[in-house]
């Protein structure tokens, strides 16, 4: 069989809870796994199925690798199931990434929604490994409520380092959470660059979040003239074969499996049925 089709066996190691409907799986392959970070891997669960999945841990780590999902249906709710020493298959990686060459020297923007932060996370660690190359590194983060926040520890690991800017918030908190963040839609984030006035013609943005999310905040990047080949959104669309063979992934002129996951507004701006 062609090796692209051929997964990889890997053991899970450790399952991190992230928030009641969200687990980060540690993989061991059998053989290092190289990515670049925004690439995505297809998971298989023996006797069930397989779904794409965006390694969500360091693209420098290669003997393991992470993964943050999202409960959604028949293979995410089985992995869910699953617990340490069980087996997976992977195969990829797949897709194109974030072209790190294009970011150097410039202010880079993450902004995330919710398990949208899993492709995030591992951006991020690359940035923070380099961190001295670019101009500015400003995550804004969102979840619907304080326990929907993934990473929550490194969340305080990462408010600390030289070079990150965080800010976050969450669609509404209890009085008991103890939240002392903002209290709003990821785009409320945003507001916060218009007041600063800055030039934002050369800032890189990524948009990585459920379809509404990355739609309101692009038209909110455009009006605060982020341009659109700098804006960065990484797309999910149903997926089979992911090599741009089958056909399940076509929007438009483009295969999101071959073409994507990762793409620029400027690509998109012409195919509104990718925020549906
Ligand atoms: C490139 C890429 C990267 C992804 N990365 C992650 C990730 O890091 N973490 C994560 O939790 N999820 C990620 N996803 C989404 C994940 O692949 C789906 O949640 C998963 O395929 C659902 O499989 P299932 O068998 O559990 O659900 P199913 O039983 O197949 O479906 C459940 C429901 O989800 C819908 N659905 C299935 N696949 C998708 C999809 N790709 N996008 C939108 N709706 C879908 C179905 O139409 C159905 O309504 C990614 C998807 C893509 C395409
Ligand atoms: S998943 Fe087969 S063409 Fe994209």
């Amino acid at each position: 069989m062609n090796e692209c089709y051929q997964p990889i066996k890997g053991k899970i190691e450790r399952i991190i809870d992230e928030t009641p409907n969200i687990k980060t799986f540690v993989i061991r392959p059998q053989t290092p796994i190289k990515f670049l970070a925004g690439q995505f891997i297809e998971l298989t669960l023996p006797g069930v199925g397989e779904a794409p999945f965006t390694p969500s841990s360091s693209p420098h780590v290669e003997d393991t690798l992470e993964v943050t999902i999202m409960r959604a249906g028949v293979v995410t709710n089985l992995l869910h199931a699953t617990t340490v020493g069980a087996t997976v298959g992977i195969r990829g990686p797949f897709g194109k990434s974030y072209p790190m060459d294009k970011f150097f020297g410039k202010e880079i923007q993450l902004i995330g929604g919710g398990v949208g932060m899993a492709p995030l996370r591992s951006l991020l660690l690359a940035l923070m490994a380099e961190v001295n190359k670019f101009k500015r590194v400003v995550l804004k983060y969102g979840a619907k409520t304080p326990a929907d926040i993934v990473y929550k520890g490194q969340f305080k690991e990462w408010r600390k380092m030289k070079g990150l800017e965080i800010s976050s918030c969450v669609d509404s908190a209890k009085l008991c959470d103890n939240w002392d963040d903002k209290v709003g839609v990821v785009t409320c984030l945003l507001e916060d660059s218009v007041k600063e006035k800055e030039d934002k013609s050369s800032t890189i943005a990524v948009v990585c979040g459920p379809p509404i999310m990355m739609k309101f905040a692009t038209l909110k990047l455009l009006e605060q003239n982020h341009k659109p080949e700098n804006i960065y959104l990484s797309m999910e669309k149903n997926m089979s074969c992911g090599l741009g063979k089958c056909g399940h992934c076509a929007v438009g002129q483009y295969f999101v499996c071959k073409d994507g996951p990762v793409f620029t507004y400027a690509q998109l701006k012409d195919h509104p049925e990718l925020w549906t």
